[in-house]
């Protein structure tokens, strides 16, 4: 089928929702919610035989609606209306969710259904559960709908409707004299990614983001206990709990005390070293050891907000990937976070500096570190395990491991493109030839579109592509297999060999020297896209137009089909 996605921005559902229906051969082109005047354009441009909305923030205008069969992905189980389905069922912490593809009509999320399908729920943050949970189940439901609408004689059916209201600000309010830490966690969870909730901290309004929960500290409820690196924590009335991310009213959402400069004055409250806290505190980076019959393997995890790694987090976790390569285990499995495993630099710490151009070469600097810091382990095989979501810089990160093991169902942005051209760096120029190709690595950095975790594997960027269930046993299994091989010993020897002899042809130094080079034009040079794209990107600036590599039909060559 002709297929039109009609959406709000390329999120990570309406792209992996791209690539699922891509590999199934349907003719897809992509157009951006920005008026209804632009979209009756695309539809005449592209006459879809379909329009699936994956991620609106308003209503389909009746001119669309009516003349085009357009089948809505919302949120929430079959008969639930309203703009607000996941949070209210994060805050209430209903046991079980859903996501419905319906058919638009007059009414918001009150058409016909034609696939549903439902997911228990766990305790998480709806930025989470969306980029999971949600995305899953939307995926089965939009395929099933898709197959009922080529069926032609599938009529959608009419369910009961149970509607909820738009959550607000004061739904969300947080009493920190009364409420418990949990009753407080949900409301944090559910307003998680946006908007946060509103509250105020060092007696400035902000919204808060990102939080954890903590099993021990205590104090006067409201209270500022102290800080952890770049979290807060704040006591409850039966505990407390930590704050990650905090957006200044006016400002972009900053690691807490960088968004909160008074926090200075809070006392630091360290964990004792990397080993995972038994109790729940919040640890961003955070290792653990698992040993077969004395083969030991590392598992490092750095759970950095939305994937992003600013200098400083850039500079703990290649001290703490030293640190796990001098514990005598054979191999270190690099995890990432739940959400995302890199998306590369954190632009917002850049926004946010004095001068965003120094900090990013402080920032691309400190990354390099961590991937030379990888690249160089002669003690033990690393295995970078991709179970969530990587962009750009993080995408070439991974690779820097020996071995690169992806989640089925992740999706990779591995290019630079659409930050303002960046060349890019994390050593892709002596890390993607070798697999890729010549030509296969400029495509790479060419194509700005996701890429599948099967697409990765055969193109040979990532070397395995794992089931999304029991993705980390998986890894566990693997990397236990790895470090148990008869033929351990040679492995790593052939690694050091491979390593020395790359190192003769052409020094590791002059790839970065090289890819720093560029780099250093992208920050300081004449030409402004970068720092234009950055801007647009962590303000959440509205899209004014569909980008070309996406609005197939709006290309010159562009052929209205009869
Ligand atoms: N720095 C800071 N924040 C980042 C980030 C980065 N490198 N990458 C993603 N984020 C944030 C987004 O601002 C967004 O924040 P929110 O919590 O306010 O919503 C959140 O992560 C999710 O990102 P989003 O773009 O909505 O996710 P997506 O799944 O739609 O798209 C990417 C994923 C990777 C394509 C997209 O986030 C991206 O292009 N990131 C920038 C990558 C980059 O250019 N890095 C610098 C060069 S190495």
């Amino acid at each position: 089928m002709r297929i039109l996605l009609l959406t709000h921005s390329f999120n990570g559902l309406t792209q992996r929702l791209y690539a699922e229906l891509a590999s199934r051969r349907h003719d897809l082109s992509i157009e951006f919610d920005i008026a209804d005047s632009v979209t009756e354009e695309a539809v005449a441009l592209f006459r879809p035989d379909l329009i699936i909305a994956p991620f609106l923030k308003r209503a389909i205008s009746e001119s669309i609606w009516s003349r085009y069969c357009c089948l809505i992905v919302h949120p929430g189980p079959a008969g639930d209306r309203g703009p607000s389905a996941l949070d209210w069922a994060v805050q209430q912490g209903v046991r079980q969710w859903g996501v419905t593809v319906l058919q638009a009509e007059a009414e918001m999320d009150a058409g016909p259904v034609w696939a549903s399908a439902l997911f228990p729920m766990r305790t998480g943050r709806k930025s989470s559960i969306y980029r999971h949970e949600i995305t899953e189940m939307a995926v089965q439901a939009v395929l099933s709908a898709v197959e009922r609408k080529l069926r032609a004689y599938y009529l959608p059916k009419r369910v009961p409707e149970e509607a909820h209201g738009l959550i607000g600000q004061a739904d969300r309010a947080i009493d920190w004299q009364h409420e418990s830490s949990a009753a407080i966690l949900a409301k944090l969870h559910a307003a998680d990614g946006f908007p946060g909730v509103a509250d105020r901290l060092f007696g400035q309004p902000c919204h808060l983001f990102d939080a954890w929960p903590e099993a021990t500290l205590k104090g006067p409820p409201g209270c500022l206990l102290g800080r952890r690196e770049t979290a807060i924590c704040r006591a409850t009335v039966d505990g407390a709990v930590w704050l990650g991310h905090i957006k200044p009213a006016g400002g972009i959402k900053l690691p807490a005390t960088l968004a909160m400069p008074d926090a200075e004055k809070l006392p630091e409250l360290p964990l004792a070293g990397l080993w995972k806290s038994p109790t729940p505190t919040w640890q961003d980076i955070s290792y653990e050891e698992a040993d077969w019959n004395g083969n030991a393997v590392g598992f490092l995890s750095f759970e950095f907000y939305n994937g992003a790694m600013s200098t400083s987090q850039c500079r703990r976790l290649t001290e703490a990937f030293r640190w796990a390569s001098s514990r005598p285990t054979r191999v270190i499995v690099l995890r990432g976070g739940s959400d995302f495993w890199s998306n590369g630099i954190h632009l917002n710490t850049i926004e946010a500096a004095e001068s965003p151009p120094d900090e990013s070469w402080a920032n691309i600097n400190a990354i390099d570190d961590l991937a030379e810091a990888i690249l160089c382990c002669e003690t033990q095989l690393t295995v970078a395990a991709v179970g969530g979501n990587a962009g750009a810089g993080g995408c070439f990160l991974a690779r820097a491991a020996d071995f690169v093991w992806v989640r089925d169902g992740v999706m990779l942005n591995p290019h630079y493109k659409n930050m303002g051209n960046l060349y890019g760096s994390e050593f892709w120029t002596y890390l993607l030839p070798p697999r890729v190709g010549e030509e296969g690595a400029r495509a790479i950095m060419r194509h700005r579109l996701p890429m599948t975790a099967p697409e990765a594997v055969r193109l040979g960027f990532y070397d395995a592509c794992l089931p999304g269930h029991g993705f980390a046993i998986d890894v566990a299994r693997r990397a236990a297999e790895l470090a148990a091989a008869s033929d351990f010993t040679q492995q790593l020897a052939a690694k050091q060999a491979r390593r020395q002899g790359d190192e003769a042809a052409k020094p590791l130094a002059d790839y970065r020297a090289e890819e720093l080079n560029e780099m250093r034009r992208n920050f300081y040079g004449f030409d402004p896209s970068y720092h234009v794209a950055r801007y647009h990107f962590v303000s959440r600036s509205a899209h004014s137009w569909t980008p070309r590599h996406l609005a197939r039909h709006r290309d010159l060559d562009w052929k209205v089909p009869a």
